[in-house]
């Protein structure tokens, strides 16, 4: 494996890797999925899933898994993290009907991607590969279908990595992307963030998450959707928000929800880059006083949860 595909050249990619690879082993929780398991997994019932069924249905294979496809759909997952899309998609379709190759820039994270399939007796069915979403080392027309489940807000030039999707991708083959909108937890974190800050005297240092560039380049359908369609490389681009709840349902998960949240580079980013470590603890401590008080005041306690929506959108590549 080359130094560029291990992210191991040029500073960002290099910085990126190691600040994931850090958190890797928190991201996902005792049950082995990662905290945003829930809104992938209500973005692929409702938005995806009912596309790639029928592009199985066209080669015969339907979303029945008696009935074999004519041949299988080949995806390519970029960003894949700690493999959330592909549980995902291994948990809905057998061997013969998708053949996954999940990718990250980060070892670590995809180590644990391993491991989670491993576990689950489905570590054969996928391959793994470092691999930056930006320079994507893969043959011209070699996918049906990419997914880039909550990455696109995250690389330095995303419409980089469109081109490369667009390569990629076999005529007619689809872009599965996926991005963060209004979130309970941000509320609480970006309120949390506010008042400590008023309490320092820096409230001029404030700023809503919601209009930081994650959020405002990205946050809601039709940003993530104009994004795609400015390319000019897509047909038929469209996007639709999407709702989950990630239940909290007992305090050992809301205590390693904390905990993974605590530890992910997007939120060290947006809170407390300029916050020095005694600050850091007194912002993660109130957040979590605040989590415990909501589910104090909770009815019953196993619906306790986070209100979460993301944003999906799908791009077909145009067949000529
Ligand atoms: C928010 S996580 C999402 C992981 C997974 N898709 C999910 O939804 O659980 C973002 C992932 O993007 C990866 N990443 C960041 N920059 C990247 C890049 N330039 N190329 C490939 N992966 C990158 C990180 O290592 C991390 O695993």
């Amino acid at each position: 494996m080359s130094s560029k595909e291990q992210g191991g050249e040029g500073g960002e990619a290099a910085e990126a890797a190691s600040r994931w690879s850090n958190c890797s082993t928190s991201y996902n929780l005792g049950s082995g999925q990662p905290i945003s398991m829930p809104l992938i997994q209500s973005g692929f019932d409702h938005q995806f899933f009912p596309l790639l069924d029928a592009e199985l249905a066209k080669r015969g294979g339907g979303g029945d898994p008696t009935k074999e496809p004519s041949s299988p759909l080949r995806i390519l997952s970029l960003c894949g993290g700690t493999g959330a899309e592909t549980l995902t998609l291994c948990q809905r379709y057998s061997a013969d009907q998708v053949r996954i190759l999940t990718t990250d820039i980060s070892e670590g994270m995809l180590k644990v991607c391993q491991d989670t399939l491993d576990k689950r007796g489905l570590g054969d069915r996928v391959e793994t590969r470092i691999m930056d979403a930006t320079d994507v080392q893969a043959p011209d027309e070699s996918y049906d279908v990419v997914t880039l489940i909550m990455g696109p807000m995250l690389l330095p030039d995303p419409e980089a990595c469109f081109r490369h999707v667009h390569r990629v991708l076999k005529p007619g083959g689809l872009l599965c992307t996926m991005t963060p909108g209004k979130m309970g937890v941000h509320d609480v974190m970006t309120e949390t963030r506010r008042r400590l800050l008023e309490d320092l005297g820096r409230e001029k240092d404030y700023k809503s998450v919601y209009d930081q560039d994650m959020f405002r380049l990205w946050g809601k359908p039709e940003l993530l959707s104009s994004r795609i369609e400015s390319t000019g490389l897509f047909v038929t681009v469209e996007a639709r928000c999407d709702q989950a709840t990630i239940l909290l349902p007992t305090v050992e998960v809301l205590e390693e929800s904390l905990a993974s949240l605590r530890d992910n580079p997007g939120t060290k980013q947006a809170y407390c880059k300029d916050l020095s470590q005694d600050q850091v603890s007194r912002f993660h401590e109130e957040v979590r006083s605040e989590f415990f008080r909501q589910r104090d005041s909770c009815q019953d306690k196993a619906k306790f949860g986070i209100e979460a929506q993301t944003n999906c959108a799908w791009a077909f590549k145009a067949s000529k």
